[in-house]
C-alpha cells in the first residue's frame, strides 16, 4: 500500500521513465533452517580449497579468541575460517563469508555487520612470498597437500595482483567476483587459465551492505541487480574454488538454510542512552523527508524497495556506471548455470541505486554504497563532508553523538591511508536530502536514527 502511494506522488513529480523511482517486485525465495544455515557458514566446506591445516598452523599463530565457540580446529583459528576436509581428505583452512561479514565491534563480534577494517590497498604485495615458500615446500614434500591447496593458490594467483583499492576500509569483492567469472566457463564453471572474458582496469570500491538488511529487501547488491533466487548469489564465493557443476550444485543445496539464517539476523542496539523527546522530533522529520524513499520503523513498519535513478541520487557513478559499460558479466551470469535449475537467479543492471532500509545505520558506518562518508552527520550535512579523511585503524574508535567513525581531515591526501574523495569511484557527492534541515533538525533526525 505504502509503495504504491509513493510510486503515485514520485509519478506526480517526475515523468520521465528513467527519473522515476523503481518499485522492485519480490521473487520467490528458498525456505530453510536457520540453525543449519548458521552451522553451515561457520564450520562448512562451502569451499573446498584451502591451506592444508598442517602448513597454516606453522605459518599462522594460533587464535585463541575463539569469538564463535566452536570445538577441535576451528577452535584455533580465526573466526573468517573454517577448518574442513578437501575432496582428497587432506584438512585445510578456508576463508569463510565471514572475512568481509563480521567485525569485531567494541570488544565483540558482531556477525553480518559488514567488515570496514579491512586492507584490500596492499593487495599486490598480498603474503606472495609466503603463498610461494608453501607452495614451493609443498609440491616437493607432499604431493597431496599440494592437490587441496592448488585451485585456492590458482586463484589467488589471478584475482589478488587485481583487487587493490586506493585506501584501506572499502571492499574490493565486486572486482574479485568478476575476475573470477571472466576465469570460468559459464556452463560448467570450469577453471579457465585464460580469461574468456575483456577485464576492466578499474578497481570499484564499495562498503559492505549489513546482512541484516536482505530480510526486507526484493532485490540484493547497493544497485538491485540481484534479482530471483537469492541463495544462488550467497554462494556465489564457491566460485573462487569450484571445480565442476555437481560441486557447486552440492553446495547450493545448503543455501536454503544460509539465507534462513542471515534472515534471522537482528541489528545491535545503541547502547548508549537515547533522549525520547528528541527522538520523537526526528521521527516526524523523517517519516516527511525521508521515509518515501527509506520506509517506516517499528512494529507497523514498512519498507517500499524503491531504486532511486542516478539523476536523483547523484551519488558516485562508477558502481552502477561498471555494468552499463561491461555488459560482459551481466550476459555471462544470466546464461550461466546461476541462472538455471530449480532456482534460477538473474542481473537486472539499473542506472542507479537502492535506497537502503536504515536498521542499525548507527553501527554501519562509513555510509553510501562506497563508504565515503564517515559519519551521519556529514551524510546529512553535505557542505560538512571531508574532502580528505583518516581514521585510526589500530585503535578504531567511534563517535556515538555524530554516528560514524571518529575521524580526522587532511590538507593532503596520502594513498592507503586517506579517503580521497577527488578519486574516481570515491566521491562523496550526491545525496543532499538532509542538506535543507535545520541544525536542530538534523539533531533530531539522528537522535532517532540511533533508535532503528
Ligand atoms: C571479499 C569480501 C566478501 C566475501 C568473502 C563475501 N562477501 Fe558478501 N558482499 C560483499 C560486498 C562488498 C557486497 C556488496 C556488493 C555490492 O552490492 O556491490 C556483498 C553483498 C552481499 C549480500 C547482499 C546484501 C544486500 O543487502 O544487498 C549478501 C547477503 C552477502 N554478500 C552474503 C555473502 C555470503 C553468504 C558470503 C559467503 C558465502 C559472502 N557474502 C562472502 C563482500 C563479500
Ligand atoms: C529520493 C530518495 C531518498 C530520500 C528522500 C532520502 N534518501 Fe537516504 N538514501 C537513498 C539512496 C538511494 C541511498 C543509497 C545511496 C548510495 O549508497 O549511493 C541512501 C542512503 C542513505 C543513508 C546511508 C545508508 C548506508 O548504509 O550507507 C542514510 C543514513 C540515509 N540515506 C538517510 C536518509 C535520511 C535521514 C533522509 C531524510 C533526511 C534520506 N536518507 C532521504 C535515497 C533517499
Amino acid at each position: 500500500m505504502l509503495s504504491v502511494l509513493i510510486s503515485l506522488a514520485f509519478t506526480n513529480i517526475l515523468n520521465n521513465e528513467n527519473k522515476l523511482p523503481i518499485h522492485i517486485p519480490p521473487s520467490v525465495q528458498r525456505n530453510g533452517d536457520s540453525v543449519k544455515g548458521y552451522n553451515y557458514l561457520t564450520t562448512g566446506d562451502y569451499l573446498k580449497s584451502g591451506i592444508p591445516y598442517s602448513y597454516y598452523k606453522i605459518f599462522a599463530p594460533k587464535d585463541y579468541n575463539n569469538y564463535l565457540n566452536r570445538t577441535g580446529k576451528n577452535s584455533l583459528v580465526p573466526y573468517d575460517f573454517n577448518v574442513v576436509i578437501a575432496p582428497n581428505k587432506i584438512e585445510v583452512v578456508v576463508p569463510t563469508c565471514l572475512q568481509c561479514h563480521a567485525q569485531v565491534f567494541d570488544g565483540k563480534l558482531c556477525i553480518g555487520l559488514g567488515n570496514t577494517l579491512q586492507d584490500f590497498s596492499r593487495m599486490s604485495d598480498a603474503n606472495n612470498p609466503i603463498k610461494n615458500l608453501m607452495s614451493n615446500i609443498m609440491q616437493t614434500f607432499s604431493p597431496k597437500s599440494y592437490a587441496a591447496a592448488l585451485p585456492i593458490f590458482t586463484s589467488f594467483d589471478a584475482t589478488l595482483p587485481k583487487m587493490q583499492t586506493e585506501v584501506r576500509g572499502v571492499n574490493a569483492a565486486d572486482r574479485l567476483a568478476t575476475v573470477l567469472v571472466a576465469h570460468r566457463d559459464p556452463q560448467t564453471l570450469v577453471w579457465q587459465q585464460q580469461p574468456i572474458l575483456n577485464i576492466p582496469e578499474e578497481v570499484i570500491p564499495t562498503d559492505v551492505p549489513a546482512w541484516w538488511l536482505l530480510k526486507k529487501k526484493n532485490a540484493m547488491f547497493y544497485n538491485g541487480f540481484g534479482r530471483g533466487d537469492f541463495g544462488k548469489f550467497l554462494m556465489l564465493s564457491n566460485i573462487l574454488t569450484v571445480k565442476d557443476t555437481s560441486e557447486a550444485t552440492e553446495v547450493n543445496s545448503h543455501f536454503g538454510d544460509v539465507l534462513a539464517y542471515i534472515k534471522s539476523i537482528n541489528p545491535p542496539k545503541y547502547p548508549k542512552p537515547i533522549d525520547d523527546n528528541l527522538s520523537a522530533k526526528g521521527k516526524t522529520i523523517f517519516v516527511n523527508n525521508c521515509s518515501k524513499c527509506h520506509g517506516t520503523y517499528g512494529s507497523n513498519g514498512s519498507y517500499p524497495n524503491l531504486l532511486i535513478p542516478a539523476s536523483i541520487i547523484k551519488t558516485d557513478s562508477m558502481l552502477y556506471k561498471g555494468n552499463q559499460q561491461n555488459p560482459q558479466f551481466i550476459e555471462w551470469f544470466n546464461k550461466s548455470w546461476f541462472a538455471q535449475g530449480d532456482y534460477p537467479a538473474q542481473l537486472q543492471p539499473f542506472d542507479g541505486y537502492i535506497a537502503p532500509p536504515l536498521d542499525g545505520i548507527w553501527v554501519t558506518a562509513p555510509y553510501l554504497h562506497n563508504g565515503s562518508v564517515p559519519n551521519l552527520e556529514t551524510l546529512l550535512n553535505s557542505k560538512n563532508r571531508p574532502k580528505y579523511w583518516k581514521r585510526n585503524f589500530k585503535n578504531p574508535s567511534y563517535d556515538y553523538e555524530n554516528i560514524g567513525w571518529i575521524y580526522q581531515t587532511v590538507e593532503k591526501p596520502e594513498r592507503r591511508t586517506t579517503y580521497n574523495t577527488t578519486l574516481p569511484g570515491y566521491s562523496n557527492s550526491g545525496h543532499t536530502f538532509g542538506d535543507k534541515l535545520t541544525d536542530a533538525e538534523r539533531k533530531a533526525v539522528i537522535e532517532y536514527l540511533k533508535t532503528l
